[in-house]
């Protein structure tokens, strides 16, 4: 049965943005993170960059979109090189208690995992909605993999993560920034998480995995009752 006192996630989303870019600082070199969270964050910048509060910032965006909106919000965006980053802010899809991630149901995974490994301090910001006791409790696993011989490597991935799809929202696949596909899988419960990673990482075909095992220092989530802090 629908909520019928469902939780205008919006604002939550925004307090959260709000308390990760509070540790930006002029001169920093800034991950931007891709997704509806992530774009409260990458306008609040925007906005302390336009008013002065902010000097010298440069963001790396994790998509296409986020690329453009930063453009868009003033900000200063340039490619990713091998230098790091001072901090990157971004959203999750789901939470575990070690910070342990899932990532890319919004398709930037890939972009997302290039860049955060680099940053060194990688923030989290989301609403309470995506906080879980352990990975896969809510969402599908995305994996992005290459478009050439797809549906081999589909098979491929059956055999490991029985559940799951190619993301497919219409009558052709999703197609990810860097032109590959995405397979949602549905992850087994009470797993080894970090083998399930090393398997689908050596699996012919798989790009990059949504999985960020080890990675966030930080998370701000939000609900109602204010923003909780958590660390690893
Ligand atoms: C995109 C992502 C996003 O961070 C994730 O999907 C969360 O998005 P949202 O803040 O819209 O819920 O990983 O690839």
């Amino acid at each position: 049965m629908p909520d019928p006192h469902p939780v205008d996630l919006e604002p939550l989303k925004k307090e959260a943005a709000l308390r990760a870019v509070a540790l930006i600082q002029s001169g920093m070199r800034v991950g931007l993170g891709t997704g509806s969270t992530a774009r409260y964050a990458i306008l609040e910048i925007g906005r302390r960059v336009q008013n002065g509060e902010l000097t010298g910032i440069v963001g790396v965006a994790t998509s296409e979109a986020s690329d453009v909106l930063a453009r868009e919000a003033g900000l200063t965006v340039e490619d990713l090189d091998p230098r790091p980053l001072d901090i990157a802010i971004d959203g999750a899809d789901e939470i575990a208690p070690n910070l342990d991630l899932i990532k890319g149901l919004g398709g930037a995974l890939l972009r997302e995992k290039l860049t955060e490994i680099q940053a060194r301090r990688l923030i989290i910001i989301a609403d309470h909605s995506k906080i879980v006791s352990q990975i896969g409790e809510k969402s599908p696993l995305p994996i992005e993999i290459a478009r050439f011989g797809f549906l081999s490597t589909v098979e491929r991935l059956r055999q490991i993560v029985p559940g799951g799809r190619l993301r497919q929202p219409g009558a052709q696949p999703y197609v990810t920034d860097n032109g590959n596909y995405i397979y949602d899988a549905q992850l087994a419960l009470d797993g080894d998480i970090a083998a399930l990673e090393r398997q689908l990482k050596g699996t012919l075909g798989v790009v990059e995995t949504g999985l960020f095992l080890g990675m966030a220092e930080r998370a701000f989530v939000a609900s109602t009752d204010g923003v909780r802090e958590l660390s690893r």
